[in-house]
Order: structure tokens, then C-alpha cells, then sequence
């Protein structure tokens, strides 16, 4: 589990370069949060690497998933599409995820792993805030309405339907609105 998160922490520090990299006339701001973003993911890495050596493992000891790569891909020709399905959907898809996992490592009498997760949460929440800035901004300046355009692209690019549980505290720390978070348990249950 903790070599999963590694790997989610390793490709959050090329998505976030390359966010800063592939989209270009965007506000100063854009670049500057996702630099920091980048730095954040990197210490992220670091804190579950060093935790792994002591546990007798290194990054790249198991298999790893590619659905954030693949996202990356999908989403490379459109930052509106990039904010909405990246920091919008997968990295807030952490925020849900960290508590359960940490009740598990808790469980497991890794307290330093619990502590590491505690850091990345708070750190996330401000990542997926910077993810609903931008998602507004282009909104805004392309003039077109946040909650259906995003339902747009999470289908145009096959992105997942959430399910719960989620974590409906942390989420509004990072600035998604009621309406949203509506849609978003609406969604889960079909409705
Ligand atoms: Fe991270
Ligand atoms: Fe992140």
C-alpha cells in the first residue's frame, strides 16, 4: 500500500511539471502554484521512500498502476480538461482515501506511515485547491458553466464516477462548492 502511494506521490511530481511545461499564456500564478505543487510531491516521495527503506523496500519493488500517466495523456491538449480531471477528480480522489488508509497502517502499529499520510492530506487538500482555482479561471475565461462542463469531460474522457465514502470535510477545504459536492453524492448514487 505504501509503495502504491509512492507511486501515485512520484507521478503527482511529473504531472505537476508538466502542467507547467505543456500549457502556455496562462497567468504567472498558474505557474508558480504548480512549481510549488511539484516541490510538495516531491517531498512526498521522499518522506514515503525514506519510510520504505526501513521497512527493507525501494520504490520500484512492486508493479504500479498507469492511470494517472494515462490521464496525463488524455487530457495533454486542454488545461480545462487537465485541472478538471487531475486535481479535480484523482488527486481528490486522495482526499477520500487517505482516512481509510490510515485507519489500516494505524491498525498495522505503523504510526510514522499514519503521520507521513497526515502531511500528504493536508498538502493535498491545497493541491486540489489549486486544481478548482484554475478549473474556475478557464471557466470563467472561456465562459462556460463549471458544473456541466466538467460532467462533460469526466464522459468525453472516461474518466470514473466517484463513489463514496468521500471526504466531504476536506473536500470543502479545497474549495469545492455545495452544489458540487451535491452532484458529486448524486452522481455515486445514480441519481
Ligand atoms: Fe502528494
Ligand atoms: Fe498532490
Amino acid at each position: 500500500m505504501l509503495h502504491a502511494v509512492a507511486h501515485i506521490e512520484f507521478n503527482a511530481i511529473n504531472l505537476a511539471l508538466d502542467a507547467v511545461w505543456r500549457f502556455s499564456g496562462l497567468p504567472e500564478a498558474f505557474y508558480r502554484q504548480w512549481l510549488q505543487v511539484a516541490a510538495e510531491e516531491a517531498l512526498h516521495f521522499t518522506l514515503l521512500t525514506d519510510h520504505l527503506a526501513t521497512l527493507g523496500r525501494a520504490y520500484g519493488d512492486f508493479d504500479a498502476h498507469d492511470g494517472l500517466w494515462t490521464m496525463a495523456r488524455k487530457t495533454a491538449h486542454d488545461p480545462l480538461a487537465r485541472m478538471a480531471l487531475v486535481p479535480r477528480t484523482l488527486e481528490a480522489r486522495g482526499l477520500d482515501a487517505t482516512p481509510p488508509m490510515q485507519d489500516k497502517l494505524r491498525a498495522a502499529g505503523d504510526t510514522a506511515a499514519v503521520e507521513i499520510l497526515d502531511i500528504i492530506l493536508r498538502d493535498e487538500i491545497g493541491h486540489v485547491a489549486v486544481g478548482n482555482r484554475w478549473f474556475a479561471w478557464l471557466c470563467a475565461r472561456d465562459g462556460v458553466e463549471p458544473l456541466a462542463t466538467f460532467e462533460r469531460l469526466r464522459q468525453d474522457h472516461g474518466a470514473p464516477r466517484l463513489k463514496p465514502p468521500f471526504n466531504l470535510a476536506a473536500r470543502r477545504r479545497a474549495g469545492f462548492t455545495p452544489e458540487e459536492l451535491l452532484a458529486l453524492e448524486q452522481g455515486a448514487t445514480g441519481r
